[in-house]
C-alpha cells in the first residue's frame, strides 16, 4: 500500500549565548547599522565552548520525538543536515543517536551546506516510501561559529549556531488524510564551488579551515535560483504558488527573501522569518523557522508550506509539504 510521509511533530534549540551586533563591532570594522540594513540580522546565538554540533541536534531531536508523542525507540533512521560535523568521522547522526538512546535503524550524515535539510528531507520521504524504515529524524544542526574567520567583517557577522529538527512518519494515505511531503527539486551547480566553501578539510589540508564567500555573487545567484525551484515544486504538483499558506525560506539574508517575494508576487506576511534574531545557521534554518512558525501558531494542520534554500557547492532547492 502506498504510504505518506507525514511531518508528526517537529523541534528547536538554539544555544543560549547571543551575540549582538554591537558585541561584533567591538571585534571587527562592522556597525549594527551595516548588519541591520545589508542583512536583516540583530543578533545571533553562538555554541558554549564544548557544545557540539551533536549536543544542538540531539536537543532539537528530543523536542521534535515529544512534540510527535513518540520515543527515542520508535525511530528507525536519522539523517543530520550538517556542515559542521562533530568529527570527520563517525557521523555526527550516529553520535546523537547514542545520545538519544535510539539504537535501531540507520544514521548517516547529509551534506549540501545551506541546502542541506531540504535534500535530507527528500532523502528521508524516499527511505519511507520505500516501506524499509518506518519513522525518521530529519534533523539540521550547524555550529558555524567553528568555523569562522573572526578577523573577515564580511562573513563573520552573517552566520550562528542552531538545530531544528522533524518527526517524519510513513502513514497510510488513509490516516494522512492529505497530510504530508508532496514533491521536491534539488539542484547543484559544482562550477560555482568557489563563491562559497571552507578552505580546509582532510583530504585537501589536513585542517578544518574556514568559510570564504564572495558574498556579492551569491546574492545576484540567490533569487532567480531559489524562484525557480519553488515554481517547479509548485507547477509539479499541479498547484498554483498564490495558494501556498506559507514559505519557510534559508535565512541567509533578509534582502533574498523581499527579492523572492518580489519577483514571485507573494505576499511578505506568508514567508516566516527568523533571520533577525537567529542570522544564518545553515542547514539549521529552515527547521528552526519552521518550527517558529507552528509554535507561534501560524502553521497549522493541513496547511500547505513550500520550504526553500541555496548554499555551497551551489546548492538549491524546495520542498513542499502539507503541515
Ligand atoms: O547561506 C548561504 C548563501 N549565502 C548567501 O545567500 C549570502 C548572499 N550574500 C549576501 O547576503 C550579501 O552579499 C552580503 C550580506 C554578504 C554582503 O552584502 P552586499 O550588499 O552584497 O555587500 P558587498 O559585499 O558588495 O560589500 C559592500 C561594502 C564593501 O565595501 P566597499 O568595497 O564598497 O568599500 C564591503 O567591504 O560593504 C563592506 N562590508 C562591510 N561593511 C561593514 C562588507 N561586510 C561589511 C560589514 N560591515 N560586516
Amino acid at each position: 500500500m502506498s504510504t505518506k510521509s507525514v511531518i508528526t511533530g517537529c523541534g528547536a534549540y538554539l544555544p543560549q549565548k547571543i551575540l549582538t551586533n554591537d558585541d561584533l563591532a567591538k571585534i571587527v570594522d562592522t556597525s549594527d547599522e551595516w548588519i541591520r540594513e545589508r542583512t536583516g540580522i540583530r543578533e545571533r546565538h553562538i555554541a558554549e565552548e564544548g557544545e557540539k554540533t551533536s549536543d544542538l541536534a540531539t536537543k532539537a531531536a528530543q523536542a521534535a520525538l515529544e512534540a510527535a508523542g513518540c520515543e527515542p525507540g520508535d525511530i528507525d533512521l536519522i539523517i543530520v543536515a550538517t556542515a559542521t560535523p562533530d568529527l570527520t568521522f563517525p557521523s555526527t547522526a550516529a553520535i546523537v543517536q547514542a545520545k538519544l538512546g535510539a539504537a535501531a535503524g540507520a544514521a548517516f550524515d547529509m551534506q549540501a551546506v545551506c541546502t542541506g535539510f531540504i535534500y535530507a528531507l527528500s532523502t528521508a520521504e524516499k527511505f519511507l516510501a520505500a516501506g524499509q524504515h518506518k519513522r525518521a529524524l530529519v534533523i539540521g544542526a550547524e555550529t558555524f561559529s567553528r568555523i569562522l574567520d573572526w578577523t573577515d567583517r564580511t562573513t563573520c557577522v552573517l552566520f550562528g549556531d542552531g538545530a531544528g529538527a522533524f518527526v517524519m512518519e510513513a502513514q497510510d494515505r488513509k490516516t494522512a488524510r492529505g497530510r504530508g511531503y508532496i514533491n521536491s527539486y534539488l539542484r547543484c551547480d559544482g562550477r560555482l564551488v568557489d563563491l562559497l566553501y571552507v578552505d580546509g578539510g582532510v583530504s585537501a589540508t589536513q585542517t578544518t579551515g574556514h568559510l570564504r564567500m564572495q558574498g556579492n555573487k551569491v546574492f545576484r545567484e540567490a533569487v532567480a535560483r531559489i524562484s525557480q525551484a519553488m515554481e517547479w515544486v509548485a507547477t509539479d504538483a499541479g498547484i498554483d504558488i498564490h495558494t501556498v499558506d506559507w514559505f519557510v525560506p534559508h535565512q541567509a539574508n533578509e534582502r533574498i527573501l523581499k527579492g523572492v517575494v518580489k519577483k514571485l508576487d507573494l505576499r511578505p506576511e506568508q514567508v516566516i522569518s527568523t533571520i533577525a534574531h537567529q542570522g544564518n545557521t545553515s542547514a539549521a534554518s529552515i527547521p528552526l523557522a519552521y518550527c517558529q512558525g507552528v509554535a507561534d501558531g501560524r502553521i497549522k494542520q493541513g496547511d500547505l508550506v513550500l520550504l526553500e534554500g541555496m548554499g555551497g557547492g551551489l546548492t538549491w532547492g524546495a520542498a513542499l509539504l502539507r503541515a
